[in-house]
């Protein structure tokens, strides 16, 4: 995507369509809309009259100018009540105007507004995220009635340097981010483990500062990593832990790591632990905390981001089978801790916990993993907030805040050896699963702690924000992956460069 600032007024900037936000009610045009609306000989302000114009969140209506303005087409932007507007109110607004803009395709100039209560360079960065995001169309497959045509140049008007640097960035990530939804929504007879780590050798061979291996099933085995190992058994498509190597030519600490662990799971059929039929297809998504995680070092490696980071993308198919893991069995992990299955669809946990081991092996000093875990924490805070666990404060307030910050909304959830008794085993160290409905994201997040090895860890659930069954009504409002965790990613590896 190409972003600029225009040189001259609202009046003189070329665009297909030329944007602006409105709050609701409309009575009062806000400011830039109303010098815009001088060249327009009051139209605007007789359409806010009128009711045409109300400022709903996310409407749109759209203009034709007829000389008036360069432009050729004038859309006022809904950004909800005033009292409400924040930085997902701009995005909503933004992803308003992709949506009617598809149709045509081209470029949308957007007047920022010093009059509405965000700041410039905040509002500069949700409008590129409400257009890049907003404007992603997940129908990739459909031969036939493909409307959309790509936005491809966004034009802010009364952007400072401060306000076009925080754009460019926002727009770069939240091109990354649509790159981690179309892995999400690749369907899992094209995205295997095998793919996957064939898409991060691409982003490899893209950036000058990142390398990639991928480990296959035979290597999985011989480091030991029973509990992965497990997993993969059941699948024809062979398993693949994928390594990634950020290394900046410059890091701004040179004692930390950040290593970014993922879950790939590429299908989730629950294994013999079957899953009943209805939206099994979904379980395509199971491979988003992956997908965040390939693409978020790819953002990162294009920003020049200076802080070095390792990923480690634990990819398998879950699959019931002749050769699959069972109920009942122990299987032993690579660090040595033996875990009794009680559950095969509890899967993530034990991918997790090998690949959580590699990624210290690999010297990780501060670790993140991104995971659609459980469906316990899709029932508790649903599509908008993900979950954080953590065995340090300090970290897991800096994930918080990086999150907030960009939009990748999430919560603190609590931990403790109150919670970590309900996965004792009788046999083992520990068992994959509990009987109990109670606290099922909390003791997940228990189970893996048991392999975060020494220093700052945080167990990122993303099953209820990663991969969405519907519309979220908001610029989010596509079904499938949403790349939830790029930006916080890339905001997080920023922040802790920064020390
Ligand atoms: N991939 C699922 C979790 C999931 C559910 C993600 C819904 C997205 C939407 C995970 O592997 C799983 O099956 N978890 C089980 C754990 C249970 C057996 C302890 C679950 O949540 O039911
Ligand atoms: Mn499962
Ligand atoms: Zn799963």
């Amino acid at each position: 995507m190409e972003i600029d600032v225009a040189s001259g007024g609202a009046t003189e900037v070329e665009a297909q369509f030329l944007a602006f936000g409105l709050p609701e009610p409309a009575t009062e045009l806000p400011r830039a809309a109303a010098e815009l609306d001088g060249a327009l000989g009051g139209l605007l302000a007789r359409l806010a009259q009128s009711g045409d114009l109300r400022g709903e969140a996310g409407g749109t209506h759209t203009l034709h100018p007829q000389g008036a303005v360069r432009a050729e087409r004038v859309v006022s932007a809904g950004l909800g009540k005033t009292d409400r507007i924040d930085a997902d109110a701009f995005r909503t607004a933004a992803a308003g105007v992709a949506r009617s803009a598809a149709r045509i395709g081209g470029s949308v100039a957007w007047l920022l507004d010093p009059s509405l209560p965000l700041a410039l360079d905040e509002q500069a960065r949700a409008v590129v995220d409400g257009l890049v995001l907003g404007g992603y169309d997940p129908g990739r497959w459909k031969t036939r009635d493909r409307k959309t045509k790509p936005l491809e140049r966004i034009v802010l008007v009364g952007a400072d340097d401060a306000a076009a640097a925080a754009a460019r960035r926002a727009g770069t990530v939240a091109e990354w981010t649509n790159r981690a939804r179309d892995l999400a929504n690749r369907p899992p007879n094209d995205l295997t483990p095998e793919r996957l780590a064939e898409r991060a050798n691409e982003v490899a061979a893209g950036s000058p500062t990142v390398t990639t291996e991928a480990l296959g099933r035979e290597q999985i085995e011989e480091l030991g990593m029973g509990s992965f190992a497990a997993v993969a058994r059941g699948s024809h498509n062979p398993p693949r832990l994928i390594v990634m190597r950020y290394e900046p030519s410059q890091p701004a600490r040179s004692d930390v790591v950040l290593g970014l662990v993922g879950k790939a799971i590429t299908f989730d059929t629950g294994g013999i632990s079957l899953k009943p039929a209805n939206g099994m297809d979904e379980m395509k998504g199971d491979m988003c905390g992956g997908a965040a995680v390939v693409e978020a070092i790819g953002a990162m490696a294009e920003l020049g981001v200076p802080i070095r980071a390792v990923g480690v993308v634990a990819s398998t198919e879950n699959m019931p089978g002749g050769a699959a893991y069972k109920p009942g069995d122990i299987l032993t992990a690579a660090n040595g801790k033996t875990i009794e299955i009680t559950n095969t669809d509890a899967e993530g946990r034990l991918v997790l916990a090998d690949a959580l081991w590699y990624a210290r092996e690999q010297g990780a000093t501060h670790v993140a993993d991104l995971a659609t875990l459980t469906g316990a924490i899709v029932v508790a805070t649903g599509d908008f907030h993900a979950g954080v666990f953590a065995n340090d404060s300090a970290w897991e307030k800096l994930i918080v805040e990086s999150g907030e910050a960009v939009g990748d909304h999430i919560w603190a959830w609590p931990m403790g050896p109150r919670y970590r008794r309900y996965v004792d085993s009788v046999y083992a160290d520990m068992k994959n699963s509990s009987t109990l409905r109670e606290a099922g994201p909390i003791l997940a997040a228990e189970f893996l702690r048991e392999f975060a090895g020494e220093g700052p860890w945080a167990h990122l659930d993303i099953a209820g924000t990663a991969f969405l069954s519907r519309s979220r009504g908001d610029y989010l409002w596509q079904v499938g992956g949403t790349g939830y965790g790029v930006r916080l990613l890339v905001e997080l590896a920023t922040r802790l460069a920064a020390g």
